[in-house]
């Protein structure tokens, strides 16, 4: 039988995402309502061992939904991949009396939930957010959308800039494994082509693209690409390309970091708050060791195992529309 939950830790921890504090309000209102005692991890797992914990009420998660980044700050922890700080950590929880963990982060957090759960039989519920929507279990992450937003808007202003000066833009977009950012921003921003980790594009068969293009007298041009493709970063395709088709003044533009802050959109708040809301009560219920996703806008618990481990792609169908669609 699994044990009574009356003292539970929230942490943000990976890479930041838009709605981590939509997803932290939930949590810890939801965990209040049912009488729970709820501790903020501050800075994730480096936090977790350093016993960086405090208590949050309400009123502390107020005035937050509509903010960008995490309050609870967040890291990469190299400490937490080995056994003598995963110990740390237990034993910061085991000093607050902890009875169960909600992490909120990607899949570097979830390995690491996934091993300390084991390790520790320390139940766990995993909230999936990061801007990359690289996760198992569910259609859409936290801060995906928001990420989305804004790569569409900047690539807009540069397809402004592009069209005036009849220039073929690079633009990089982020999405360490996945092409989902790069996909989606492609398909609404008009793009002219997207690259991405999950099909393979020679350079070649962009260069003769390109060229059906200026036949047509198509002046300017955005091609869209994922970092972590397999043909290079946009720098290098910038280059060779120019190598090869040498018709267009080209420009690579790099939006980086801007794509992982801001005000989250709607969908993201609503998506963090019913999360958040279904970590809770999937703890009440018993649940451990799984991730609270939204499947067919259902909530779904899916393992962490599983999460983790299973490859979620791009839809082909979305591919090949997004190929015709640019032609
Ligand atoms: O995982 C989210 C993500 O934004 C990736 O898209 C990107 O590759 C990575 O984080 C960048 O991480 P950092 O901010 O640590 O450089």
């Amino acid at each position: 039988m699994s044990k009574e939950i009356k003292r539970i830790a929230v942490f943000t921890s990976g890479g930041d995402a838009p709605g981590m504090n939509a997803a932290l309000r939930a949590v810890v209102r939801n965990a209040s309502f049912h009488d729970l005692h709820v501790y903020g991890v501050f800075r994730g797992y480096e936090g977790m061992i350093d016993g960086d914990l405090e208590r949050l009420e309400r009123g502390d998660v107020g005035n937050i939904i509509h903010r960008g980044g995490t309050i609870l700050k967040t890291a990469r922890s190299e400490r937490f991949r080995t056994e003598e700080g995963r110990k740390a950590a237990y034993e910061s929880l085991l000093a607050f009396d902890i009875d169960a963990c909600i992490a909120i982060g990607g899949n570097g957090t979830f390995t690491g939930a996934d091993l300390f759960a084991e390790e520790f039989n320390m139940p766990f519920i995993g909230i999936p957010g990061t801007i990359d929507n690289d996760l198992f279990g569910t259609d859409y992450t936290i801060g995906f959308d928001t990420a989305i937003n804004t790569a569409i808007e900047a690539v807009d202003k540069i397809r402004d800039t592009a069209d005036s000066h009849n220039r073929l833009f690079f633009v990089e977009v982020m999405g360490r494994h996945s092409g989902y950012i790069a996909l989606n921003t492609g398909i609404g921003s008009g793009a002219g082509s997207v690259i991405i980790p999950e099909v393979d594009t020679p350079v070649e068969a962009l260069v003769e693209a390109l060229k059906k293009s200026a036949r047509r007298k198509k002046l300017f041009s955005v091609i869209i690409v994922a970092e972590g493709n397999q043909t290079g970063s946009a720098q290098d395709i910038a280059r060779m390309v120019k190598e090869q088709f040498d018709f267009y003044d080209t420009k690579v533009a790099i939006i980086g970091h801007l794509q992982r802050g801001g005000s989250p959109t709607a969908m993201d708040r609503v998506l963090a708050s019913r999360l958040g809301f279904h970590a809770v009560e999937g703890l009440l219920e018993g649940r451990e060791n799984v991730m609270a996703g939204l499947v067919n806008n259902k909530i779904k618990f899916t393992p962490l195992k599983e999460a983790i481990v299973k490859p979620k792609k791009p839809d082909k169908e979305l591919i090949r529309m997004a190929e015709i669609l640019a032609l």
